[in-house]
């Protein structure tokens, strides 16, 4: 029998656990789970406070202020850039050819010398870390949001269930710093959303879809897995009271991009009616994905599924893509690259330059110039892309 006391206490790391920045730096005196789910996984439930007076917003500011400082001051320290001018994926090229065998550690990784922090580098940190969410509960203590939610009001407060440190195939139990940026889109865009009806591919735990359902008349959140899906529909009761009476109805569907159909088995938990199918098509005018480009065969995926898709629909359609560019230093390139990010900018091309007799792909890329309504690190390889699709006849 599992002793779920230990395994709460000791989540398992494997080789290819991936942990998100956005439940990385939180208090240490603050943390543990609520309980765990069918896989046996570790879960916790996160608070995400919605800065929407003035000044909750500008102390974000002061935070986000804080780090551009930060990682101006790296720039200047390390005469090195990120991004090209294009905003391409590419650092500065280096020369590792000489001696990079003795930074290898016995698996062939790169041992990386961290330069030490200086003191205005960890006032920086402790600023952010000290409002970046999420809180987590702490053990035993059932009512440990209490403090916080006395302070602002319940409809500030977007309340998510997630798991941490998961295997490859569970990100979308994790909530990703993307989902906050297309958040926080919709919340400033709030007028050109409301009334729509949505789809969301990937939804994870349905953070995202969410904060839709506060503007949008209706949202169709879709991913794929019954405990990741099972979860998403917890996270979208949870949050019933962010809705406005009439409006945000999320619903939760299962949408594999890599099959051709809606799942519609009535014997399957989150299959499409087939009115719900007639409803997407007659009426979706918005599609949108956070965090979705991490892997080639999936982008390849997703593309497909939302080529398919807005060629059914009745109307014009606007797609949202938000992504972290996720750098990595290979040593088949000797170089610190983003495949993953090089072969969504390529697909994107090739849906621009498709010539196609029905609809006519449009894709620009969105200035993330807007205010934050949620506290995350708005780091500079963080974008979001607008697909324009428009019907031709
Ligand atoms: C990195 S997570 C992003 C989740 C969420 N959008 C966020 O940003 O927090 C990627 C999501 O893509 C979903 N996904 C992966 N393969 C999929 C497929 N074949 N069909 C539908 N969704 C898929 C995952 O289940 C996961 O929820």
């Amino acid at each position: 029998m599992v002793d779920v006391t230990e395994q709460m206490d000791n989540p398992t790391f494997r080789s290819d656990t991936v942990l998100s920045d956005v439940h990385l730096h939180r208090p240490k005196k603050r943390h543990l789970m609520v309980r765990l789910n069918a896989a046996g996984q570790p879960v916790f439930l996160s608070h995400y406070k919605l800065l929407r007076n003035t000044e909750d917003l500008a102390s974000n500011e002061r935070v986000r202020e804080a780090a551009t400082e930060r990682e101006r001051e790296h720039q200047d320290r390390n005469g090195d850039e990120l991004c090209d001018k294009d905003g391409n994926n590419l650092k500065k090229e280096r020369k590792f050819s000489e001696g990079v065998e003795a930074l290898l550690d016995a698996d062939g990784d790169l041992e990386v010398v961290r330069r030490p922090q200086s003191a205005s580098d960890l006032e920086a940190e402790d600023l952010l870390r000290d409002r970046v969410h999420p809180v987590i509960l702490m053990k035993g203590k059932e009512d440990a949001f209490e403090d916080e939610e006395q302070e602002c009001s319940c409809r500030d407060i977007v309340k998510i269930e997630h798991t941490m440190a998961t295997p490859l195939e569970d990100v979308g139990k994790q909530v990703w710093r993307a989902a906050f940026l297309l958040a926080d889109y919709i919340l400033f865009k709030r007028d050109m959303f409301r009334c729509c009806s949505v789809l969301e591919l990937g939804g994870g735990t349905g953070i995202t879809s969410i904060i839709m359902g506060t503007v949008a008349k209706r949202v169709y959140c879709t991913d794929v897995g019954e405990d990741l899906l099972a979860m998403c529909e917890q996270n979208v009761a949870l949050n019933k009271h962010l809705m406005e009476p009439g409006r945000g109805e999320v619903k939760v569907k299962e949408l594999d991009w890599l099959k051709d159909e809606f799942c519609t088995d009535p014997e399957a938990p989150y299959s499409w009616s087939e009115e719900e199918i007639a409803d997407l098509y007659d009426h979706c005018t918005l599609i949108m994905a956070a965090d979705v480009f991490y892997d080639d065969d999936l982008t390849d995926a997703l593309f497909r599924t939302l080529y398919r898709i807005t060629h059914n629909l009745r109307n014009s359609c606007t797609v949202y893509l938000a992504l972290e560019k996720r750098l990595n230093f290979t040593l088949r390139h000797m170089d610190v690259t983003c495949e993953a990010y090089s072969h969504f900018r390529n697909t994107l091309q090739d849906l621009e330059n498709l010539q196609d007799r029905k609809i006519k792909y449009t894709v620009e890329p969105i200035k993330l110039d807007f205010c934050q309504f949620l506290v995350y690190e708005r780091i500079e390889q963080l974008e979001l892309w607008k697909i324009t699709a428009a019907q031709l006849m």
